[in-house]
């Protein structure tokens, strides 16, 4: 209990928080990437349920599964995203459980637990993911998969110039206040693996823009294949992208299957 109590208190706090402030907003920014959803339908067919999504925020994927009749728990640590998720979901029958991926416990064990949509990025520092991955343990069933879906580091990306913006999104206000535009610039610090980016968002004709960061870790792929296998992961399967492509060097994604060997 004691060690317990010492170690999270070795992780550095989770900083996203503003940036998932408004789970109507995520959804509209979001809304038309689906891409994933049938990665984890198939990958649901092969290894079974019940399932965990850690990360779930609205709901994007885990919604889309129960309403396939899945037997999926959805866990998050914002309340305005969980809050948006249980709005679109009322009918349907899903548990929602609002905790931190680096500490949690619930009453059963699952046959597929994944982090999707580059989530784990939000982790940054090593005694957090050791965490995280202790509990992806705990929970997983023998003969359990677990799956983390994360960018494959884009180095044109990583050192842009930050005194450039570049586009992310645009959209209608839901509040109806005008279109929605965001752009972002970034700094990337090569030390901590961290890329700090500010996302601007300007409403419509209001004056003044709202500045948001997004401070996003970056795991390279011998790094990420190193931390998952000396905590404990064997990798059976590596993808750079949703159609199952193996993983190579221009891949846009690290997408990992793995199991539990120790
Ligand atoms: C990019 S969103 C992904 C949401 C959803 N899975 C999807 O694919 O649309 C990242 C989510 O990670 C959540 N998150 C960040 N750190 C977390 C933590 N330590 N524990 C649980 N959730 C966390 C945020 O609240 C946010 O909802």
């Amino acid at each position: 209990m004691l060690y317990k109590m010492l170690q999270f208190a070795q992780m550095k706090p989770i900083d996203c928080g503003p940036i998932y402030r408004n789970g109507r907003y995520y959804d509209i920014q979001n809304k038309d990437f689906v891409d994933d959803i049938s990665f984890y339908l198939h990958k649901i067919k092969n290894y079974g349920e019940p399932v965990l999504e850690l990360a779930c925020g609205t709901g994007r994927i885990t919604i889309p599964m129960a309403e396939q009749g899945i037997q999926i728990t959805g866990l998050d640590i914002s309340e305005p995203m969980l809050a948006q998720a249980k709005r679109k979901a009322e009918r349907i029958d899903i548990e929602w459980v609002k905790a931190d991926c680096r500490d949690f416990k619930l009453s059963k064990k699952f046959n597929l637990i994944f982090v999707p949509f580059n989530s784990i990025a939000h982790i940054h520092d090593l005694e957090s993911i050791k965490s995280c991955l202790s509990y992806v343990k705990m929970h997983l069933k023998d003969n359990g998969r677990f799956i983390i879906d994360i960018f494959n580091p884009c180095l044109n990306i990583l050192t842009r110039d930050p005194s450039n913006r570049y586009p992310v999104a645009e959209y209608p206000d839901p509040d109806g206040k005008g279109n929605v535009v965001i752009t972002e610039n970034n700094v990337y610090d090569s030390a901590t693996q961290i890329n700090y980016i500010k996302w601007y968002y300007k409403i419509g004709n209001q004056a003044k823009e709202i500045v948001e960061e997004l401070n996003l870790r970056m795991f390279y792929p011998q790094e990420i294949d190193a931390i998952l296998y000396y905590n404990g992961l064997m990798i059976e399967d590596k993808f750079g992208n949703y159609d199952e492509t193996p993983f190579m060097s221009t891949s846009p994604k690290q997408i990992i299957v793995c199991y539990i060997y120790e």
